[in-house]
C-alpha cells in the first residue's frame, strides 16, 4: 500500500467510526424514551405494589381505629340503597333469595303457591305476610336473610309466591 492510499484508508475508516458513533448517541436517546429511567421513586412504588400484592387477607382490628374501621364495614355491608336506584323484581328476589328454602319447604316454609301458604293469606292477609317476611318469624329470617331488600322488594316478592 503506498501513503495515497493508506490516506484514503483512514478517511474512509474515520468516516465509519464517526457514524458508530452517531448511531450510539442516537441509540442511547431512542432507550431513554423506551425505558424510563427507574429513580428511587420508582423503586419504592414497585415496592408499595409488592407490598399491596402480598398483603393478607383479613386484617386483625383492635382498638378505636380497628372499632372504626369495623363500624365502617359494617355500615357499608347493611347500608340500604337508594330508593330510585331499586329495581322492583318480585320473581328475580324470590328466585335469588327466597326460593333456596320456599320451593322445597325447608324448616316448614310454606311452598310457593300452596294451599299452606294460600290458608296463611286468609288468616292474615297480604299486609300480614309482608310484615312478617319483612320482621321475620320463627325460622323464616327477617327478609329472608337479606337487610338491604327494600320493603317493595319483599313485597313483590311476596305477591309472586301467592300466585
Ligand atoms: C332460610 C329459609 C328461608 C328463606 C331464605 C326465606 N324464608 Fe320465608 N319462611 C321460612 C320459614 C321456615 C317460614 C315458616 C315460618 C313459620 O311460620 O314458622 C317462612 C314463612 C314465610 C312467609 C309466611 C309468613 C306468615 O305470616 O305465615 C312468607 C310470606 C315468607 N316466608 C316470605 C319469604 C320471602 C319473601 C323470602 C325472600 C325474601 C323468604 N321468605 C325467604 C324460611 C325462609
Amino acid at each position: 500500500m503506498n501513503n495515497k492510499q493508506d490516506h484514503a484508508f483512514i478517511r474512509q475508516f474515520s468516516g465509519v467510526i464517526a457514524a458508530f458513533v452517531v448511531l450510539t448517541i442516537v441509540l442511547i436517546f431512542v432507550a431513554r424514551g423506551v425505558e424510563p429511567e427507574v429513580e428511587e421513586d420508582g423503586i419504592s412504588s414497585r415496592a408499595v405494589l409488592a407490598e399491596q400484592r402480598i398483603a393478607p387477607v383479613g386484617a386483625v382490628r383492635s382498638g378505636e381505629t380497628g372499632a372504626a374501621a369495623l363500624a365502617e364495614a359494617a355500615a357499608a355491608l347493611t347500608a340500604l340503597p337508594d330508593a330510585e336506584d331499586v329495581v322492583v323484581d318480585g320473581p328475580s328476589v324470590y328466585n335469588g333469595l327466597c326460593a333456596a328454602c320456599h320451593e322445597s319447604g325447608a324448616a316448614g316454609a310454606p311452598i310457593r303457591g300452596s294451599a299452606d301458604l294460600a290458608a296463611r293469606a286468609d288468616e292474615r292477609g297480604l299486609d300480614g305476610l309482608v310484615q312478617n317476611a319483612i320482621n321475620g318469624i320463627n325460622a323464616m329470617p327477617a327478609r329472608g336473610g337479606n337487610p338491604a331488600l327494600t320493603d317493595e322488594q319483599i313485597r313483590a316478592s311476596v305477591e309472586y309466591m301467592l300466585q
